[in-house]
């Protein structure tokens, strides 16, 4: 296992896939049903806005529903990728606003225990990628999978979701602590959603923040909250992004704010080995 990890590695690191700035970002949650999904497309969607080409990989092994969010049927997944029978362009769907979504289907599991056979062709489409967006959009799926977990590990920036409601805080923590007790300098970034006001999410936030100071030694970083919306469910209803059918929403406005932090802050200095090879290099690394 170990040899195999090893020799996969070296081969990632010597692929000609130029280290260019292509972001990865994962988003992710304890518990499910806290709002992943949608606030993953709108955030892609916010960052559409401001001039960024961005690309979801619909990575939720469970419930991958980015393309359902967006209306879209898709036909091949991230599983044809892997098999060789199709590549990165053809399975690669061109959403509302020019955002593009990578269906993963059950590509996703497979690609975090990528055969050594697959590695040289998966490398060379992923790494095209490159040239195709600045920003790559992870929704992980909820829990502590090791899928999930090794997606973000190897990911430049994580955004945890949750919502002020306890097991799903209790949820968020238990990522916390999943993530650091292999990288004490994690740094997580934490998106309460479904807030009635303010003061509840900057309460539900202190609350997380509490425990990671105290049990883990650690600070999470606090990106922003949303507010509670009905017109997020009447978007999903219509199968069309509240960015685009409510672009005035309280909720949509949370995530444009978000968004402008995402791409501000870039949240974290840029990693030696960026890029697709560094990601894939990290995501073959044995844990
Ligand atoms: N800010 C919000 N306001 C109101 N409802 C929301 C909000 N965010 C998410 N929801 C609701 O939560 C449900 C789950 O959202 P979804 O994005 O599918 O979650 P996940 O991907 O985490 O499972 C949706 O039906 C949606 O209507
Ligand atoms: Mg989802």
């Amino acid at each position: 296992m170990h040899d195999q990890a090893t020799v996969l590695r070296k081969m990632a690191s010597r692929q000609n896939v130029k280290p260019a700035g292509l972001r990865i970002i994962s988003v992710t949650s304890g518990k499910g049903g806290v709002g992943k999904t949608n606030f993953t497309v709108n955030l892609a969607l916010s960052l559409v806005d401001f001039g960024y080409r961005v690309i979801i990989l619909d990575g939720d092994l469970g419930l991958a529903n980015i393309d359902i969010a967006c209306g879209i049927t898709p036909h091949f997944t991230l599983e044809h990728l892997l098999s060789g029978e199709k590549t990165i362009e053809e399975i690669l769907i061109t959403g509302p606003k020019g955002l593009g979504i990578l269906p993963g289907g059950s590509g996703v599991q497979d690609l975090a225990n990528i055969e050594r056979a697959n590695l040289e062709n998966v490398i060379r489409n992923l790494g095209r990628l490159e040239g195709m967006a600045d920003i790559l959009m992870i929704d992980t799926g909820a829990g502590l999978g090791h899928t999930v977990m090794n997606f973000l590990k190897a990911s430049d920036d994580v955004i945890l979701l949750t919502t002020p409601e306890p097991t799903a805080v209790t949820d968020a923590y238990g990522i916390l602590k999943a993530l650091r007790s292999d990288d004490k300098e994690v740094l997580v970034n934490v998106v309460i959603n479904r807030v009635h006001r303010e003061a509840d999410a900057k309460a539900t936030f202190e609350r997380l923040e509490k425990a990671v100071n105290k049990f883990l030694h650690g600070s999470v970083n606090l990106l922003g909250w949303v507010y509670e919306d009905p017109l997020v469910g009447k978007a999903i209803m219509n199968q069309e992004p509240l960015g685009v059918t409510y672009p005035d929403s309280s909720a949509y406005r949370c995530i444009q704010w978000i968004a402008g932090s995402v791409s501000g802050l870039y949240l974290q200095p840029p990693r030696k080995a960026g890029g697709i090879r560094g990601f894939l290099t990290r995501l073959l690394r044995p844990f």
